[in-house]
Formats: structure tokens, sequence, C-alpha cells
């Protein structure tokens, strides 16, 4: 199976943890668009998503699914969202698609995090992926720096504000084997506006996509 059908199948697996008439939370990324579009296809009705992007938000308008704003709602029961890279634990790497801050609010709000990936997403340790921060522009040289002193590699990527305006470190050279440490640790440098590792908002449920069909993770 490609890549692209792994991505198809697990979109589809995530239909489960759909209850009609509720709120649901919509990532970002190509297996949250598969996802999305299972949503639109099945007929099921919820009472709407809250979206984690301007690009989820317009391929769901797009089909007829309505979009409430975060601050409409106070709690959701899941959060569906894929990952750049997810461990054993259920710790991810997150924002590849420079989506991460609406993520983790989204993801926040949720009483489980649903993640849908394909089985190369998933790692011993993270941190193979260039980890996304997103920072306020005045201070990325400054939080570049302070990733230098840690002995890894960030880049600015290039051609690419954040839906809130910001800058995206893309930090490579990283072995992050405690990663709610390291997220706390991150989250306080001054100019960070979010650290890509989700650890405090780890997946509940991971559906793997694999050879041998959809595997569900729980954490
Ligand atoms: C966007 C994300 C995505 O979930 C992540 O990049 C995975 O994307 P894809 O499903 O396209 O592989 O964090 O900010």
């Amino acid at each position: 199976m490609t890549q692209d059908e792994l991505k198809t199948l697990v979109g589809q697996a995530a239909l489960q943890y759909v209850t009609p008439d509720t709120v649901v939370g919509v990532g970002t990324g190509s297996t949250v668009d598969k996802f999305i579009d299972a949503l639109a296809a099945s007929g099921v009705r919820i009472a709407g998503a809250v979206s984690s992007s301007v690009r989820s938000t317009e391929r769901m308008k797009a089909l007829g699914i309505p979009v409430l704003d975060a601050s409409e709602v106070e709690s959701l029961q899941v959060y569906i969202d894929g990952a750049d890279e997810i461990d054993r634990q259920g710790h991810m790497i997150k924002g590849g698609g420079a989506a991460l801050t609406r993520e983790k609010i989204v993801a926040d709000l949720a009483q489980t995090f649903v993640c849908i990936a394909d089985e190369s997403k998933l790692v011993d340790v993270l941190g193979a992926f260039p980890l996304p921060v997103e920072v306020i522009p005045m201070a990325a040289a400054q939080i570049a720096r302070r990733f230098r002193a840690m002995g890894a590699e960030p880049v600015l990527r290039q051609d690419c504000v954040t839906d809130n305006s910001c800058r995206i470190l893309d930090v490579k050279g990283l072995r992050i084997t405690d990663p709610a440490a390291f997220e706390a640790e991150v989250s306080q440098w001054p100019g960070v506006v979010t650290v890509g590792v989700f650890a405090r908002n780890k997946a509940g449920v991971c559906l793997l996509g694999t050879a041998q069909g959809v595997k569900t993770m729980t954490f």
C-alpha cells in the first residue's frame, strides 16, 4: 500500500470516534484531509467542527461541514489530527504544516486526542523529524542561538508566515528523550509561541496505518 492509501485508511478509521450531533476537533494536514473527505462522504451529521487551520476550515466549508469558533465550545470529546512523529507513549512532534499553535489549542479542549498516521511516523525517540517551533519574528535569532547552544541546528522556514503572523524554526539534530520536560522548558523561552512537542497534550489513541491494516494503539 502507498503512503497515500495508508492515510486514506486511517482517515476513514477515525470515523468510529465521531459521535453524531457532537462538535469534533479537526487538525491539519494531508492525513486529516482524508478524514475530512471521509466525514463528508459518510453522511454522519455533526453539530460542527472546531478547526485548527485556515486550510482545514476551507476544506470543511467547501464540503458543507459547519465550522465553529474555538471560543464557542467549552470542551470536545475528540480531537482528530495527524503527526510528524509519534512515539510508543503517544508523545508527538507536530507542526510540519505550520499549524501547531492552533492544533495545541484545539487539542487542549479535547478529552481524547486521536492521532491518525501512517506507520512511517512511529519512532522510538522523537527528534529525527526537524522540530517545528513557532516564534515571534523579533525573537527568532535569539531562540535560534539557544537551540545552537544545545547542539541543535535551527533553520528558519522560508516563505512561511503562520496563521498567527509568526515564523517557524525547524530544529534539526535533537534527540528528545523526555518530551514533557523538553516541552515545559522550551515553552518558557521568551518569544516562543508554541513548541511542536505534544507531551502535555499527547495522543490518547493512535490509529496507525500499516501494510496489515489499521493498528490501534492506546496510551
Ligand atoms: C500540521 C501537522 C500535521 O499533523 C503533520 O504535519 C502531519 O501531516 P501529514 O498528515 O500531511 O503527514 O502537525 O501542522
